[in-house]
């Protein structure tokens, strides 16, 4: 029964492939051509969920918040487009299978714990399964939980208590280790009176050390070349143009399946594979839309309503400064600044759900100079789910040379081939 969801899902691998400059929506197109043999284990599922759910905490991390604010608001609530829904409602659709995907990670297992797959159907409305009303009262009670204890903050999570495990250990196991004294600083509070540089301070050292204002003001456009390292140890060849300020052409090469490209002109995006070329609407154009920024990792201040110096630590045997930052509607990120260099090294941001935050980090690497300008030439992508992460490399990456426009534009359809038999 190709059901609704079915079709969703295949939207969303769409929606997916559409993505090029943010996901190997490539997988999705291999994996539904392999599902139809799979068992419950369909991994289609898994792949188009994968992509959707780590596109989602990606968008708390991007100045055009309010576009996807827009996107939220306008989309209708879980219980509108699905059938059975009696503790979600009000979740907004787009997030319903990254928190199916949160709660299969916190749980530490696939979606036919729950949801019923019979011949290789699946029936998410059904509640055959006994789990799957477990789970309905667990939700209920993180939320209620969340609302009278934490002030309506999403501070419990089903990983909270599960940690992977369908039963969390409630009784510790016997015999106890020997509780760690608490080690009192000698000189209190001399760890807090450690003087932290103000983020006005952290900001404008990361501006000198990206090449200065002059450069990063001249910054018109960025052509990027490399390899996007899949998880599963797949490279594939990666292309990126960007011209300021929101025009995109991005192109990976599959070994099998061609060319998958994707650009957005200012006004119509577009994507386009073997299987032809189409137009991105509303939820998927505003998505596409979120990653052109050319300055999304550069003009960081501008993206944040509030930011401040946390603490300092060390990442890989590196000093770095923690920077807690926020939207106004209190969408958060961590940004790790190297204390040496001033350099951005991390953000990790977090999607509220109503099960839970969903994480997201991505990693800057192998600083070089470029233009006048330091850029990072290796991006890492690290999702809840490993089967997202993905590594970019770049080989080559120019900035302000001139863009041909037409190239954002949306090719014409290819006329000539027929539909293969
Ligand atoms: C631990 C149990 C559990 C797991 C695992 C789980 N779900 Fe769910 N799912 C639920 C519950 C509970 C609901 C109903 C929520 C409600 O009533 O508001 C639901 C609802 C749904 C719905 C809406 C069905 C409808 O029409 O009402 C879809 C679609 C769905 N899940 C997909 C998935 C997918 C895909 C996965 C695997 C990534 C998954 N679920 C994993 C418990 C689970
Ligand atoms: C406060 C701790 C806590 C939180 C938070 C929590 N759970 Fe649980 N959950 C438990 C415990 C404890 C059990 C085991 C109960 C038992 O053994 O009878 C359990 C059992 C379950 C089971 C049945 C286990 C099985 O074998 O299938 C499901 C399903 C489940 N939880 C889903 C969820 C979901 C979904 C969330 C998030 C919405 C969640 N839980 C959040 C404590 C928690």
């Amino acid at each position: 029964m190709a059901n609704r969801i079915s079709r969703r899902l295949v939207l969303n691998a769409g929606l997916a492939l559409a993505l090029l400059a943010v996901t190997a929506g490539w997988l999705v197109t291999k994996t539904i051509a392999n599902s139809k043999t799979n068992g419950p284990e369909d991994p289609t599922l898994n792949v188009v969920l994968k992509n959707r759910r780590a596109i989602q905490p990606r968008l708390n991390r991007l100045p055009a918040v309010s576009v996807f604010q827009q996107a939220v608001q306008t989309e209708p609530a879980v219980e509108q487009a699905q059938k059975n829904i009696k503790v979600l409602t009000g979740l907004p659709e787009s997030q319903l299978l990254p928190v199916m995907n949160f709660i299969s990670t916190s749980l530490g297992v696939k979606c036919d714990h729950c949801h019923v797959n019979k011949n290789n159907n699946w029936d998410f409305p059904s509640d055959e399964k006994p789990e799957k009303q477990t789970a309905r009262e667990m939700i209920k009670m993180v939320q209620s939980i969340n609302k009278t204890t934490f002030r309506a903050n999403i501070t419990v999570g089903c990983y909270t208590c599960h940690r992977g495990h369908t039963s969390p250990m409630g009784i510790p196991q016997l015999p106890v280790p020997e509780p760690t004294p608490r080690v009192e600083n000698a000189t209190p509070g001399a760890a807090a009176k450690e003087a932290l540089p103000t983020i006005d301070q952290i900001l404008a050292k990361y501006a000198g050390a990206l090449g200065g204002s002059v450069a990063i003001d001249k910054l018109k456009s960025r052509s990027m070349k490399g390899t996007w390292l899949t998880s599963n140890g797949i490279t594939l060849g990666y292309k990126v143009c960007q011209s300021a300020p929101d025009k995109i052409y991005t192109v990976l090469n599959t070994p099998h399946q061609g060319a998958f490209e994707s650009g957005f002109n200012g006004a119509i995006g577009w994507e386009k594979s073997a299987r032809g070329v189409r137009d991105l609407k509303g939820e998927q154009l505003a998505y596409l839309r979120r990653y052109p920024d050319l300055f999304k990792d550069i003009k960081l201040k501008e993206q944040f309503a509030r930011m401040d110096v946390a603490r300092r630590d060390q990442i890989d045997g590196r000093d770095v400064y923690v920077v807690r930052a926020s939207t106004a509607d209190n969408w958060r990120e961590q940004l790790f600044f190297d204390a040496q260099t001033g350099l951005l090294v991390r953000r990790i941001s977090y999607l509220p759900t109503m099960v839970g935050v969903i994480p997201e980090e991505i990693d800057f690497e192998d600083y070089r100079d470029v233009d006048g300008m330091k850029l990072p030439f290796t991006i890492r992508i690290s999702a809840i789910d490993p089967f997202f992460s993905s590594t970019r490399k770049f080989t080559e990456i120019k900035l302000n040379v001139p863009v041909d426009d037409s190239k954002f534009n949306k090719p014409p359809a290819p006329t000539a081939t027929p539909p293969k038999p």
